[in-house]
This record gives structure tokens, C-alpha cells and sequence, in this order.
């Protein structure tokens, strides 16, 4: 588990480079206008290669990444821009000497967490790490979604001038512990060599229900202000797969 993204990281923006960060972006923003307005600094938890970040802070947002793959946060570190800043670190227990004014964690993130004890853990570090009235904007899979549409093995193929890449994802469902284990293969043919690799990587993912988020956000001193589907705004339902959660800081 810890070492999942290390090989990956290589090809993670070739593999999302269809991805629509821009709109992404605009759609956080549009979150922090509406529940925290006056926010200026963010907490990205699980900051990957920086994309959102970099675009956050183009916005006029001071940015802390934190990323626990050095190879990840290595590739971020090349963005250049005075208002961003990456740090390699785990999301459970981080520790800067700051408070923000909002934590985002974006693109499944905190469904990388599948131990009750590690989402406890980083809901009460994102507590520590909010101003008095902070928000934390995240998305997860959502659990209807899966039990509805069922995850099945899907292939992605994608190249750029050096590389082409298929990616194989095979799910392997545990519904006793809400957590689906996505085994990729990623086929790597070098198109100047001709040399081919293969890596095997396993992401175990957990997927959330409403009330969960909610037992936890009150759990861990939250109050859930708002949820409904990533970016398309709409009421989640058994076709979202993906669910947004906006959570304020409640002053203990
Ligand atoms: C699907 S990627 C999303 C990356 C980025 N947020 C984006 O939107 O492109 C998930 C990221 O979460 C990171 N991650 C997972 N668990 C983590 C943890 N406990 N602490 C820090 N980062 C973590 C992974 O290393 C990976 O970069």
C-alpha cells in the first residue's frame, strides 16, 4: 500500500491527461466563494503533481502541498510559482506550524484511506491545521454507486512522443470493509527502443455513504455544510461515482 504511486507517479499525468484540472479548479473555488469567502491559504492534502495547486495558487491562493510520494511531490516541485509549496508527508499525521483557512483533498484521495483509524487520524490533523471556522472540501467514491454499478476491468491506452502506455484495471470487490483493491497493469513500450516494462500496483480504495461522512465529521469536530456530486452539482445518486463533501470546523 505504502508504495502504491511510486511507479505510477511516472505516468500519472499521461494517464490523466484528459482530465479537466481548469474545470476542476473552478469548481473548488466556486466552493470556498460560496462557504468560506474570505479564505487566502489552503492545505492540499494528497497534492499528487501539483495540479490543482498550481492552478489554486494562480488563483491568488498561498498553497501547501502534501504529498506522501517523494516521486509525486518531485514532479510538483517543478512548477514554479512563489505561492505554492510541496512537502513530502502522510495525511494522517503531517505536522506544519500553520493553520489555513481551507484543507482540500481532491481526487479520491481520502479513499486511499481504508483504516478507520487513519481517516480519524486526518480528520482530527485537518482539524488542527484549520483556522477557527475552516472548511475541508474533499471527493470520495460513493458507496451506492459502487453496489450499483459494480466495477469492472477497464483498459486505458495512451502515448506521448517517448512512451505508450495501457494501463489494465482489474477491481477485486471486499464489500464487508466498503474498500474495492484496483490491481492496475501498466504496460510501458519505450517507442525509441522498443523496450518494454511492466508495473503491477494495487490501490485499494474505500467508498463512503453520507451518513459515514457525517459520523465522522461530527466524530472529529466537523459539521458537513454541504455534499452533492463533484463538479456536476447534482444530488448523488446511484450513477455518482464520485461525491463532494464540504465539512467547517467546529472550535472545540
Ligand atoms: C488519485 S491521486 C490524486 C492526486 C491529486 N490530488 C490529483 O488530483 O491529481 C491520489 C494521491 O493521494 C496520495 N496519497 C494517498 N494516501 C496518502 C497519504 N496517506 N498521505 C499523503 N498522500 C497520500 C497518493 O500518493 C496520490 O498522489
Amino acid at each position: 500500500m505504502d508504495n502504491n504511486f511510486k511507479l505510477y507517479s511516472q505516468y500519472y499525468d499521461l494517464l490523466y491527461q484528459d482530465k479537466d484540472y481548469d474545470a476542476e479548479t473552478a469548481y473548488v473555488v466556486g466552493l470556498i466563494n460560496t462557504y468560506s469567502p474570505a479564505s487566502k491559504s489552503i492545505v492540499e492534502l494528497g497534492a499528487g503533481t501539483g495540479k490543482h495547486a498550481f492552478r489554486l495558487a494562480k488563483k491568488g491562493f498561498k498553497v501547501l502541498g502534501i504529498e506522501r510520494s517523494a516521486d509525486m511531490v518531485g514532479i510538483a516541485k517543478k512548477l514554479e510559482n512563489p505561492q505554492i509549496e510541496f512537502q513530502v508527508g502522510d495525511i494522517t499525521n503531517f505536522q506544519v506550524a500553520e493553520q489555513f483557512d481551507v484543507a482540500t483533498s481532491l481526487f479520491h484521495v481520502i479513499s486511499y484511506l481504508t483504516a478507520n483509524e487513519d481517516l480519524i487520524q486526518t480528520f482530527e490533523n485537518v482539524h488542527a491545521h484549520l483556522k477557527p471556522n475552516g472548511i475541508f472540501i474533499f471527493d470520495v467514491w460513493h458507496s451506492s454507486a459502487i453496489y450499483h454499478q459494480v466495477p469492472e476491468k477497464r483498459t486505458k491506452i495512451l502515448s506521448n512522443q517517448d512512451v505508450k502506455v495501457l494501463r489494465e484495471a482489474n477491481p477485486v470487490i471486499y464489500p464487508e470493509r466498503n474498500v474495492v483493491d484496483v490491481n492496475y497493469q501498466i504496460n510501458i513500450q519505450d517507442l525509441h527502443t522498443n523496450e518494454a516494462q511492466q508495473i503491477n500496483e494495487t490501490h485499494p480504495m474505500r467508498h463512503f455513504s453520507r451518513p459515514e461522512i457525517e459520523l465522522l465529521a461530527y466524530a472529529t469536530g466537523f459539521e458537513l455544510l454541504h455534499t452533492e456530486e463533484f463538479e456536476t452539482k447534482a444530488i448523488p445518486s446511484t450513477a455518482t461515482w464520485g461525491v463532494c463533501y464540504v465539512l467547517k470546523k467546529l472550535n472545540r
